[in-house]
C-alpha cells in the first residue's frame, strides 16, 4: 500500500487511476481502526476499483475539553488491517497539512438545522468540524463513492446534505454497525471503558431495543424513553440524550410519522458512546 501525508501524492495517484477509467471508493476515518472500519473498506473494495482510506485525528471536530489528545494513534496496526481488507493508498496528514493557516483563519462547512440538534447541541462547532475536514478530503480525493459507519447516523446525514447542497459528485454509502457478541456497538472509544464498564456497556443497545418495543406495541413515546433512561442509569450511564426522531430531517418524531430512529448518547466512565436504531412504525 502507499502511504503519503501529501495532498499531491493523493492526487496523482488517483488522476493515474483515473486516467485508466478506474473508479475509486473513499474510507474517510480517524484511525484506531475496529471491525466497523475494516467492514467499511471490505465493501469499498467490492463496489470500487481501488480503495482510498483516510487517517486523520481532525481538531476542527473536538471541543476544548474532550479527547483530542487522548484520542489513540495506531498507524502500524491501521495500516496492516487496511491493507488486508483492500485498501491501496493511505493518506496521512498532519493537522499544518490540513490547516495550514490553523483553524481560526480556516474557511468552513456548515450544514445548517441537522448540525445544531443531538450530538451538534451537545457538542457545538462538531458537524461543523465533520463537514469541513470531510469536503476537504473529498476534494482531494475525488472518490467516486464514499463510504461512513450508520453507527454515526448524524454524522451520516449531515455528509450526505452537504454532498447534496454542495452538488458534489459523490455517492454516499452509509454501512450497517457492526457489534461485539455482547450488543454492544464498536467504537474506537470503546477502548476507554474498565472491565466493568465494558461489560455494563450493552445497556445502551437494550435501552434503544427497548424502547422500539414499547413504541410498536403502542406505548407513549414519555413512557418508553423514561423507562429508557432509567435502565441507563441503573446500569451506570449518565444519559446525555435519548430521543425518537424522524429519521431524515432528525425533527421530533410526530404521531404521523412512519419512518423513525432513536438515537442515544450516554457516558459511562471515560467515554462518551452513541447508538442508533432505525425502524418504521
Ligand atoms: O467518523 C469519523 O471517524 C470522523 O468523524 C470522520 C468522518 C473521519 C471525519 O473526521
Amino acid at each position: 500500500m502507499i502511504t503519503s501525508a501529501h495532498i499531491d501524492d493523493i492526487r496523482t495517484q488517483v488522476r493515474a487511476w483515473r486516467a485508466k477509467g478506474e473508479t475509486i471508493a473513499f474510507v474517510p476515518t480517524m484511525g484506531n481502526l475496529h471491525q466497523g472500519h475494516i467492514t467499511l473498506v471490505r465493501e469499498a473494495a467490492q463496489k470500487c476499483d481501488h480503495v482510498v482510506v483516510s487517517i486523520f485525528v481532525n481538531p476542527m471536530q473536538f471541543g476544548q475539553n474532550e479527547d483530542l489528545d487522548a484520542y489513540p494513534r495506531t498507524l502500524a496496526a491501521d495500516s496492516a488491517a487496511i491493507t488486508a481488507a483492500g485498501a491501496e493508498l493511505l493518506f496521512t496528514p498532519t493537522p499544518a497539512v490540513m490547516y495550514p493557516k490553523g483553524l481560526e483563519q480556516q474557511t468552513y462547512v456548515e450544514v445548517p438545522g441537522i448540525s445544531n440538534v443531538l450530538c451538534g447541541a451537545s457538542r457545538p462547532g462538531h458537524f461543523r468540524g465533520v463537514a469541513t475536514i470531510v469536503c476537504k478530503l473529498f476534494n482531494i480525493v475525488q472518490p467516486d463513492v464514499a463510504f461512513f459507519g450508520n453507527k454515526d447516523y448524524q454524522q451520516l446525514l449531515v455528509i450526505k446534505t452537504m454532498v447534496e447542497d454542495l452538488s458534489l459528485p459523490i455517492e454516499i454509502i452509509g454501512v450497517d454497525t457492526i457489534r461485539e457478541n455482547s450488543g454492544l456497538a464498536m467504537s474506537s472509544r470503546n477502548g476507554y471503558l474498565t472491565a466493568t464498564e465494558k461489560a455494563a456497556a450493552p445497556a445502551l443497545k437494550k435501552a434503544i431495543d427497548a424502547m422500539e418495543k414499547g413504541i410498536k406495541q403502542g406505548e407513549s413515546v414519555d413512557a418508553v424513553t423514561e423507562q429508557a433512561k432509567a435502565s441507563l442509569v441503573a446500569a451506570g450511564f449518565t444519559p446525555d440524550y435519548l430521543e425518537i426522531r424522524h429519521a431524515h430531517t432528525l425533527e421530533v418524531a410526530q404521531r404521523q410519522d412512519q419512518a423513525l430512529v432513536i438515537l442515544a448518547a450516554a457516558y459511562i466512565g471515560k467515554a462518551r458512546l452513541i447508538d442508533n436504531l432505525r425502524f418504521d412504525r
